[in-house]
């Protein structure tokens, strides 16, 4: 069974709920009919009701009982609105200015995740990245032990590659957020990227803290910070399997890891790949992506307390899909 329909399977089985604040989105009302019908946890839409059932009419979209949350109706929005002002106070937050605030169906979807109403929301479809995530870090914030939130994607590997029989999954983590890591940032990425390949995949985490060197081989600014990164998170989670700093080619194949790095419980078996910055990790994705034939799911977003995720604004309803059956298994993982 592929890798996102084992994550559908297990969606069904946690039964989380998941919000989509852009629910005049076609995409998004066609993806909560579908999460219905595939059995997931209840969706939650935001926004005014007659609007989006009328919407989800004309496109011939049965919306059955998928619940619509409308800040305007909602009689518990002042609640919302004290919350985010005790929040955000110390940022210049004010009752007025919360009303407006939480007016945005993105924010009002951060407060009722940061309140527990739901289990994590999706979004990007229509806005960007930054108007999907600002919200998130804003209120809902880093996991305990964990500063900094990142991105990863998750690539599947076609059949055909000559690498899949080992592995045919791998995250690159960060590939989308965090521009120029410090030491103390990579090893948070590091930390967040394992901890979601143990939500989303089950198995072990493996982890290589890449780099152009491999064990010393190369000495550089670049080099240590890298090895920097890596004693932080052995001193945070020593439980971890994670080494470095290692070149992709040590990290990936057996024989050049026992090579360049002999003795490395790593090396030759990483499926967590976290990169120095965000250029290399953005830029190896899609060289996956496009010469291997890989397939990138993502970003998806790693270290939040609570589970949300962006999508592409070229995304079909099927992503949409897929991405609330990732929330769902994060938010399980969080409280398994
Ligand atoms: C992350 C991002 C959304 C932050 O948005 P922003 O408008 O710059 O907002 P700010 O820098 O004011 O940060 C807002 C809040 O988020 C926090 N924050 C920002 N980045 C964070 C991170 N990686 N981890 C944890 N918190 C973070 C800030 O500390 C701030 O918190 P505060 O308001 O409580 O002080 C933005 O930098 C972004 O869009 N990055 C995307 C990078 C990119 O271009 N990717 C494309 C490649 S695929």
């Amino acid at each position: 069974m592929g890798i996102l329909q084992d994550i559908r399977g297990r969606a069904k089985k946690y039964q989380k709920t998941i919000c989509l604040p852009e629910s005049l989105d076609d995409r998004t009302l066609q993806a909560a009919a579908t999460c219905r019908r595939e059995g997931f946890g209840p969706i939650v839409l935001v926004g005014d009701t007659a609007k989006i059932k009328a919407r989800a009419g004309e496109i011939g979209v049965d919306l059955g009982d998928t619940l619509v949350r409308d800040p305007a109706q909602d009689p518990e929005f002042e609640k919302l609105v004290a919350t985010l002002v005790e929040l955000r106070q110390a940022k210049g937050m004010t009752p007025d200015k919360a009303r407006q605030a939480l007016q945005d169906g993105i924010m009002y979807a951060a407060m009722l995740v940061k309140l527990g109403k739901v289990d994590g929301y999706v979004s990007g479809a229509v806005h960007s990245t930054a108007d999907t995530l600002r919200p998130a870090l804003q209120v809902i914030k880093a996991a305990k032990g964990v500063k900094t939130v990142s991105a990863f994607f998750m690539m599947v590997l076609p059949e055909s590659s000559p690498y899949y029989s080992r592995q045919p999954v791998l995250f690159f983590g960060d590939s989308g957020l965090v521009q120029n890591p410090s030491p103390a940032e990579l090893a948070d990425i590091a930390i967040g990227t394992a901890r979601s390949w143990t939500a989303l995949v089950g198995s072990k985490p493996v982890v290589a803290m890449l780099s152009h060197s491999t064990k010393g081989s190369a000495k550089h600014a670049d080099v240590d910070k890298v090895t920097a990164a890596l004693e932080l998170v052995r001193q945070t989670d020593p439980g971890l399997e994670i080494d470095g700093e290692l070149q992709a080619d040590a990290a990936l194949i057996p024989a050049i890891g026992e090579k360049k790095a002999p003795g490395s419980r790593v090396a030759g078996q990483a499926n967590v790949l976290i990169f120095p910055d965000l250029d290399a990790g953005n830029i190896a994705y899609k060289l996956v992506e496009r010469l291997a034939g890989a397939t990138a799911i993502g970003p998806l977003i790693s270290g939040l307390a609570k589970p949300v995720n962006d999508l592409s604004r070229g995304c079909k309803a099927e992503d949409i899909v897929d991405a609330v059956a990732v929330t769902a298994c994060q938010a399980a993982a969080n409280t398994l």
